[in-house]
C-alpha cells in the first residue's frame, strides 16, 4: 500500500531572507540563525544530520549533536570505529544539515571532516555525565549485536571497572571514541517563502572576495 502525502502542504510565511539582511561571513549568519532558534525554545536546537559517503561514494545520514561551532568549523563527538567514522577515513568529504524547519528555515555546510585532537576531545569527554560515559564503554556503535542483553553486558563489565552511578571516580576516555571538526567549504541558508519561491544564499570560500567569502542567491 503507497501513502500519498500529497495533501500535506505547509505555508512558508515565517520570514524572508534579504542581501541586505546577511552577515558577512556565513559563522556570524549562522550564529543570528541559532540565537533566534534556541530562543525559540525548541527541541533540540543542536541536532543536525550529518551526511558522508562510504569508498563507493555511497552516501549515508545520520542526526548528531554539534557541540561547538566558530570559523574553524562544526564540532560532533561519536565513536571512531562506527559506520560514520569509516566513511570519513575513506572520504572525509562531509555535509551537515541544520533544519529549523518552525522557522522555515534549513542551513546547509559542506567541507571536510578532521578528527579532533585529544585534548579537546579530553575536555569534552570530562564535561559529559557519568551515564553517558559509561554508555561509550557499552556501545560498540554501528556494530550488529545478537541482543540487547549483549549491551546491558558491557555496561556492567564498564561499571565493574569504573564504578556504577552519577558519582564516582572518573572515567577514562574509551580509546575508540573521539570526534570530528567539519571545515567549512561551502555554506547555504534558506528562508521558506509562500508559493515555493524561497530565498536562498550560498556562501563560498573566495580568497579574491572581500571577507573571504563570496555570496550568491540561488534559485528556490
Ligand atoms: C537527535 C539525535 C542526536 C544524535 N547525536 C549523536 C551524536 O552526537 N553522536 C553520535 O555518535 N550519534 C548521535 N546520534 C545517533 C546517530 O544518529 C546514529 O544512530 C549513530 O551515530 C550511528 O550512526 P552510524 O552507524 O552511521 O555511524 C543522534 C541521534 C539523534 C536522533
Amino acid at each position: 500500500m503507497s501513502r500519498d502525502l500529497g495533501h500535506l502542504r505547509e505555508h512558508y510565511v515565517a520570514g524572508t531572507l534579504r542581501r541586505a539582511d546577511l552577515a558577512a561571513d556565513p559563522v556570524a549568519q549562522f550564529e543570528r540563525w541559532w540565537d533566534e532558534w534556541v530562543a525559540a525554545g525548541r527541541y533540540d536546537p543542536a541536532a543536525c544530520v550529518l551526511a558522508t559517503a562510504d569508498a563507493d561514494g555511497r552516501p549515508s545520514a545520520r542526526f548528531v549533536l554539534c557541540r561547538e561551532f566558530d570559523a574553524h568549523g562544526f564540532v560532533l563527538y561519536t565513536n571512531l570505529e562506527s559506520r560514520k567514522a569509516a566513511d570519513l577515513a575513506a572520504n572525509p568529504q562531509a555535509s551537515l544539515v541544520f533544519g529549523w524547519l518552525d522557522q522555515d528555515r534549513q542551513v546547509r555546510v559542506e567541507g571536510s571532516a578532521a578528527p579532533l585532537d585529544d585534548a579537546t576531545v579530553d575536555a569534552y569527554w570530562s564535561s559529559r555525565p557519568r551515564g553517558s560515559q559509561l554508555g561509550a564503554w557499552a556501545s560498540t556503535q554501528s556494530a550488529v549485536v545478537p541482543d540487547r542483553a549483549a549491551i546491558e553486558a558491557r555496561l556492567a563489565d564498564a561499571e565493574a571497572r569504573f564504578g556504577a552511578g552519577d558519582e564516582g571516580p572518573a572515567v577514562p576516555r574509551p580509546p575508540y571514541w573521539g570526534g570530528y571538526r567539519v571545515s567549512i567549504e561551502r555554506m547555504e541558508f534558506w528562508q521558506g517563502r509562500p508559493d515555493r519561491l524561497h530565498d536562498r544564499f550560498a556562501y563560498r570560500r573566495d580568497a579574491s572576495a572581500p571577507g573571504g567569502w563570496s555570496v550568491e542567491r540561488l534559485s528556490p
